[in-house]
């Protein structure tokens, strides 16, 4: 349901279903029960039909937070049938089901500290130590009854700040970092949680610990404080389900009591400071005495703002253990390398500590050359440190509750011997998608490419889609939008894409524009308006185009319209934007960080090189593409004339970006290749100049050697615009290019994730101060799957899907599969060892699909199931692309 198996939330009136057919589905039945009383809520009756995917309930109104079990009965050609259940619950669904209040704890308001760019890049640092500057987490507890006739609790809360629930002393659910992150002052997201086991008859008791988080805590490129406020608070409502069909409510109230604990200071980028000797043992049970602890404020809440929470939380997805623990050469610390960079935190066993010894744990990405301590972010809250405080000499296992880093080493110091290796683990924190696909071939190299972009997308995908999770961790859109088409082959990403749209478009202008970051705070408006040059950049070309870009990107993978009717008003929206001087007038980031643009140059002068020169160009790229891109959703949405005005809206941009700036050789005013490959990827260059773009494109390709030098917005394009354009062979020298820029670079020097900068590690091995994890580079990872392996779309949602694996880019042997809405579809190709010159294909369509596999100029049709087709190439190696071998089987 709604891309979930077994759903407790739903958030939509009108969920949708999907199924997975082992044979030729020619018609389904649905049929919707509530589990309450068992009443029949819909029946499809037999509809004649395919359809297996995203199919719409349409039955009686859902009831709020109530159960439902549902069946579908899947009947083939030939009559026979499959029968299959599952269930669902859904969320609050209507606001005025909400009857609670925001409880407020007593506390110090966290410190306001508000940092411009200047003062990033001039490295400002705020004065005092972060247990001055920090305020404590603070600690809830509410106490209840329960009858013992309760046969369904469900648990509804969120905070403001990030929250963790208890009940009756043991932890509800195992999420992390609830409520996550959302456009706080338009959405605040509420977890569902079954506590139906928890509940006890007689006293109970509710506890909560919560913290800064997203909310009050140090976010963004600056590390400013409180961008949604400086004071945190709770809320939550506990449904009751009696035997008799009654339902109670608790509700945070006034009733409430608060303390602070053994958390001094909690924040998401700083870190936290733990100290055991403040732990009061039990105080999640109901045994304990609150008696001194103090009531808490109570304010009725505005139910408005408050949303299910869609799609999967973010949970410990895995633990690593320590690849080596080294003394640190230069002090007395122990360094662990977890030998993956990754989003996280360090989970560590300590015995025989002295009562109030410290314990501190720092974070990095990367060491320096010589194994030394390095830290490879810089900037303002950028700390990245947890301290944990001692209690005494007992064992004791401590993770951090409310922060997360972006590492792969950490430094321990006040230890007195070495970590053993069970000691100390690192926690990989993400939101818990499901993996979808795969990709390996017989090189090592290509494999750990991919797995690099699958650790930067898991390591970014936490709450919200960010850019890196160090030293921003902020909902960038740009990177985001080059992003996602890859991002699909890896993890089922539509929940979480689609709930981050939401907050996009909460976070669009009156004016249509839509923000460069989102969730966007007032913070980052006033920052803006204060600011000059880039730092003043509200929204800009390529970056604001998420808006239509990821909905296009989602709808292509999946199939799904609804993304592109709940998209498209805002969509016109921006498009309104983007015609007017202000957007192509106004600053851009352009083609950011193109490569050649920061060569020679102190990074903070040169970062500005790419904007000013290709930004104006670029802006009526992007305006083209998207008017484009509204046009086919209008088709598909079923409004003709607009998607007619539309496209004659996008022939005249591009009209005139032709008049204006394609010479009549096919040259472009600015010599990059990010500037060809968008011009021709977004069919800005008339016809009869294409060959000669294309021709110039490819040598200014050679004229680099093969290397990259595409920024952010065009990067995606790159191989594609140069294999379309009749340069293959260019296409994969690029991909294998060893030399930087390129993929392989960073491969070859060690790197376990994307980086921000190719020349993050320089080829004498020295780290540079920058970001290792930032996966917008890492949208190759779609190519390898398209080309390499071959695994592509030809209609929405893989109803249509060409198997069409390039024999010739260079491996033996490609195993790849994704996960379509209809099942598996997976590829094993590789060049016999016994015959050479020969090459085998197995290829495994799910039912519900077609497709053909396409290789060497044949198109051959393919049934629902696994095959094997044997080419015979030509026997000089390479195969010549356009010549028809035979084919075997
Ligand atoms: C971020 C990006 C982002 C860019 C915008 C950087 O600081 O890390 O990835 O897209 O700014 O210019």
């Amino acid at each position: 349901m709604e891309y979930l198996h077994e759903p407790t939330a739903v958030a939509t009136a009108r969920p949708r279903f999907s199924w997975i057919a082992d044979h030729d589905q020619t018609a389904y039945r649905l049929v919707v029960v509530a589990v309450a009383d068992g009443g029949t809520a819909w029946d499809s009756g037999m509809v004649e039909s395919a359809e297996t995917a995203l199919v719409a309930y349409a039955g009686a109104s859902l009831g709020s937070d109530a159960a439902y079990i549902w069946t579908v009965l899947s009947r083939a050609a030939d009559g026979s049938e499959r029968f299959a259940e599952s269930r669902f619950e859904t969320a609050l669904l209507d606001p005025v089901t909400w009857t609670t209040s925001w409880v407020t704890p007593r506390q110090r308001p966290t410190a306001i500290e508000r940092w411009t760019l200047l003062d990033w890049i001039r490295g400002a640092q705020p004065e005092g130590g972060p247990t001055e500057r920090l305020q404590p987490a603070q600690l809830l507890r509410q106490r209840f009854t329960a009858g013992d006739d309760v046969v369904r609790a469900r648990l509804h809360a969120t905070a403001r700040g990030v929250y963790v629930p208890h009940l009756n002393g043991v932890v509800v659910g195992d999420q992390v970092l609830a409520p996550g992150s959302d456009s706080y002052r338009h959405r605040i997201s509420v977890q569902a949680y079954d506590v139906t086991d928890l509940i006890h008859p007689g006293e109970n008791v509710l506890s909560l610990a919560l913290a800064d988080g997203w909310w009050a805590g140090r976010i963004g490129i600056t590390g400013s404080s409180a961008q949604y406020g400086d004071t945190i608070s709770a809320l939550w409502q506990l449904h009751l389900d009696h035997a008799d069909g009654s339902r109670t409510v608790v509700a945070s109230d006034a009733d409430v009591v608060s303390a602070t604990g053994p958390w001094v200071y909690a924040d998401l980028f700083v870190g936290e400071r733990y100290d055991r000797r403040l732990l009061d043992t039990g105080w999640t049970a109901v045994a304990f005495d609150d008696t001194s602890w103090t009531p808490v404020e109570a304010k009725p809440a505005d139910p408005t703002v408050l949303v299910p929470f869609e799609g999967e939380p973010v949970r410990r997805v895995c633990t690593l253990a320590a690849a080596s623990v080294a003394a640190d050469p230069d002090g007395d610390g122990w360094i662990v390398d977890f030998g993956q960079v990754i989003a996280g935190r360090v989970r560590m066993t300590v015995r025989g500590l002295e009562a109030g010894t410290e314990v501190v744990i720092e974070h990095t990405e990367a060491l320096a050359a010589d194994g030394s301590w390095f830290v490879n972010i810089l900037g303002i809250n950028t700390e990245q440190t947890d301290v944990y405080v001692a209690a005494g000499p007992e064992e004791d296992t401590w993770e951090p509750t409310f922060t997360f880093h972006g590492f792969r080493y950490a430094r321990l110091r006040g230890l007195r011997e070495a970590p053993g290796a069970d000691d100390v683990v690192a926690v990989v924190l993400a939101s818990d998608l499901e993996q979808t696909g795969s990709f390996v071939t017989s090189d090592a190299r290509l494999n750990r490419l991919h797995e690099n972009v699958v650790w930067s997308q898991r390591g970014n995908f936490v709450s919200i889609p960010t850019d890196c999770p160090q030293r921003e961790r902020a909902g960038w859109t740009g990177d985001i939008q080059v992003f996602a088409p890859a991002a699909t082959n890896n993890a089922m990403i539509a929940p979480f894409l689609g709930r981050w749209l939401q907050n996009l478009r909460a976070d669009q202008l009156a004016d249509g524009r839509v923000p460069i970051v989102s969730p966007r705070s007032h913070f980052d408006e006033e920052s803006a308006a204060a600011a000059q040059g880039i730092g003043a950049i509200v929204a800009a070309a390529g970056w604001g185009d998420a808006i239509a870009f990821v909905p296009w990107t989602l709808y292509q993978r999946y199939g799904d319209a609804r993304v592109l009717e709940d998209a498209f008003p805002a969509i016109l929206h921006w498009i309104d934007y983007q015609a007017t001087s202000a957007y192509s007038g106004g600053d851009h980031f352009g083609d950011w960080l193109a490569p050649s643009t920061l060569e020679g140059k102190p990074f903070h002068e040169a970062i500005g090189i790419a904007p000013a020169l290709t930004g104006a160009l670029i802006a009526p790229m992007f305006q083209a593409k998207t008017l484009t891109i509204a046009a086919v959703i209008a088709d598909v949405l079923g409004r003709p004339a607009e998607a007619r005005d539309l496209a004659s809206r996008a022939a005249a941009v591009r009209a005139r970006f032709a008049a204006e700036n394609v010479a009549s050789d096919g040259g472009l005013p600015v010599e990059l290749q990010g500037v060809y490959t968008l011009a021709l990827a977004f069919d800005m260059v008339p016809n009869d100049r294409i060959p000669s773009a294309a021709a110039r494109l490819a040598g200014l390709v050679e004229e680099r050697g093969y290397r990259l030098d595409t920024g952010f917005l065009s990067v995606p394009y790159l191989l594609d615009v140069l294999w379309d354009h009749g340069y293959p062979e260019l296409a994969r020298r690029v991909l294998w290019q060893p030399a930087q820029p390129s993929w392989l670079y960073e491969v070859d020097h060690g790197a376990t994730t994307i980086w921000e900068n190719w020349d993050a590690v320089t080829p004498d091995g020295t780290t540079r101060a920058t970001s290792l994890n930032h996966y917008a580079f890492g949208c190759v990872d779609d190519w390898l799957y398209r080309r390499v392996a071959g695994l592509t779309a030809t209609a929405p949602g893989y109803r249509r899907a060409a198997i069409q694996p390039d024999l010739e880019a260079g491996v033996d042997v490609v195993s790849a599969h994704v996960t379509t809405p209809y099942g598996r579809l997976a590829v094993h190709w590789a060049r016999s060892e016994d015959a050479p010159g020969a090459a085998q294909i197995r290829v495994e369509v799910p039912y519900g699909i077609t497709a053909e596999l396409a290789v060497a100029g044949r198109r051959i049709p393919l049934d629902s199931g696994i095959s094997t087709h044997t080419f015979a190439l030509p026997s000089a190696h390479p195969l010549l692309l356009g010549q028809s071998p035979s084919l075997g089987d």
